[in-house]
């Protein structure tokens, strides 16, 4: 099987004359086993048609960004949503320019700003378009970027369709097929099995009513993403949230700290890795009321027990897998982070200052700093996407240090 098995690749085709060739691109990309979806500019449209593309790929091929029935369709944020990987081949210089400069005046620009999926720009023009000063400073801006770096891939030297020689070649569709592939095929968790909590817990106190937080499980669900996008088979054990399950992952819906033990305990022998995200609730109520308690005394008094500590749980088994906390603290993070981690025996926490009003519960964005062993790596105020990938990359990296 492919590392391109079922793997969605959103295929970009811009204005060049090396467009001809994307359409061999998406032959072999199917033939690989992908999923490929066409957009494409409308330059690109002079120089081939959408329905050699649209035959090809085998979906109707994606062009305008205004358009209301295109929009009622796949819309363009689902599109962004849908790619595992975005490749733009060939990658005109304007393209380049308009990506460099942040545009988001057509449908495609448009994607590479709304999509976290890696980018891969296939460059391919005339050899003085290519050396000219303005193209290369627009490669060097794209490619100092610290986050949605683009990969760019080529181009190659050679003849040209002009009839000059020199560098600009877009590479041949078979070998961007390969790079595409390897995409995939390298990621740093490969081969392993990774369960997440997420989520809050709801603790019962009748049929009605619950105790339950504010967590809105998108740090979880990001880092499941980033997981599976590593390569990893990912097992995410979720309370109750307002959000979809990520594609290509196992969702195990729970609502209780108890069913969520007993979810991962049913689970954990499969696993090399585990990251308890959940907010699971400290406590629960001692006994639950088998009816609606009805408002009849002034004052009511709820006895609260200790809810199982799942990670200190997995932690504590004899085989246990790479066993990853989360700290929500709102002060002396690093003193608080450091105890848990050594109480609970886990292999590395993330912990995060909640006091800040920047990030937090149901922000989109998260400042976290990484502690194991002696060490510590900050990661910086991003969006949960980004600092859920640098999460996995140090996770990867402990793995392989680990004997
Ligand atoms: C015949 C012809 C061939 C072209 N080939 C290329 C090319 O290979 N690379 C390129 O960057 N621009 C090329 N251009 C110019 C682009 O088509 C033009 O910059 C266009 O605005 C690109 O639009 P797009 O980036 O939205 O697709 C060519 C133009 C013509 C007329």
């Amino acid at each position: 099987m492919s590392s391109l098995t079922n793997k969605r690749v959103l295929l970009g085709i811009t204005g060049g004359i090396a467009a001809y060739k994307s359409a061999e691109l998406v032959r072999a990309l199917k033939t690989a086993g992908a999923e490929v979806r066409v957009v494409m500019t409308s330059a690109a449209r002079e120089f081939i048609t959408p329905l050699t593309l649209q035959a090809l790929s085998g979906n109707p091929v994606h062009h305008s960004l205004l358009d209301p029935e295109a929009e009622a369709g796949m819309g363009h944020i689902e599109l962004a949503r849908w790619a595992d990987l975005m490749i733009i081949a060939p990658a005109s210089a304007d393209f380049i320019a308009r990506l460099a400069a942040g545009m988001g005046n057509d449908l495609l620009t448009t994607l590479c700003l709304a999509s976290n999926a890696p980018l891969a720009l296939a460059p391919a023009m005339n050899q003085a378009m290519w050396r000219d000063t303005a193209t290369q400073q627009n490669i060097q801006q794209l490619l100092s970027r610290s986050e949605k770096k683009p990969l760019i891939w080529g181009p190659a030297a050679g003849e040209q369709a002009c009839g000059d020689v020199g560098p600009g070649r877009m590479l041949e569709p078979l070998e961007l097929a390969r790079l595409a592939a390897e995409q995939f095929a390298s990621g740093a968790l490969a081969g392993k099995t990774l369960l997440i909590t997420a989520g809050p817990t709801r603790e019962a106190i009748d049929p009605v009513r619950y105790i339950s937080n504010h967590s809105s499980g998108k740090m979880g669900y990001a880092l499941a993403e980033a997981a599976r996008d590593a390569g990893a088979r990912v097992i995410l054990v979720s309370g109750p949230v307002n959000l979809p399950c990520p594609r290509a992952v196992e969702r195990i819906s729970v609502s209780s700290a108890d069913e969520m033990l007993a979810a991962v305990q049913a689970r954990i022998n499969d696993c090399q890795i585990m990251i308890g995200a959940a907010a699971v609730a400290d406590y629960k109520v001692a006994s639950v009321a088998g009816q609606k308690i009805k408002k009849s005394a002034d004052e009511m008094i709820l006895t609260l027990i200790k809810n199982p500590d799942i990670i200190a749980t997995v932690a504590a088994l004899p085989n246990k897998p790479f066993v990853v906390g989360f700290a929500a603290e709102t002060n002396d993070v690093e003193n608080y982070a450091r105890d848990k981690l050594k109480r609970k025996n886990l292999d590395m926490i993330v912990a995060n200052d909640v006091s800040r009003s920047d990030i937090g519960f149901n922000s989109d964005d998260n400042a976290v700093t990484l502690f194991w062993a002696e060490q510590q790596q900050a990661l910086p105020l991003a969006s949960k996407h980004q600092v859920a990938r640098g999460i996995i990359a140090a996770i990867a990296t402990r793995l392989q240090e680990k004997p």
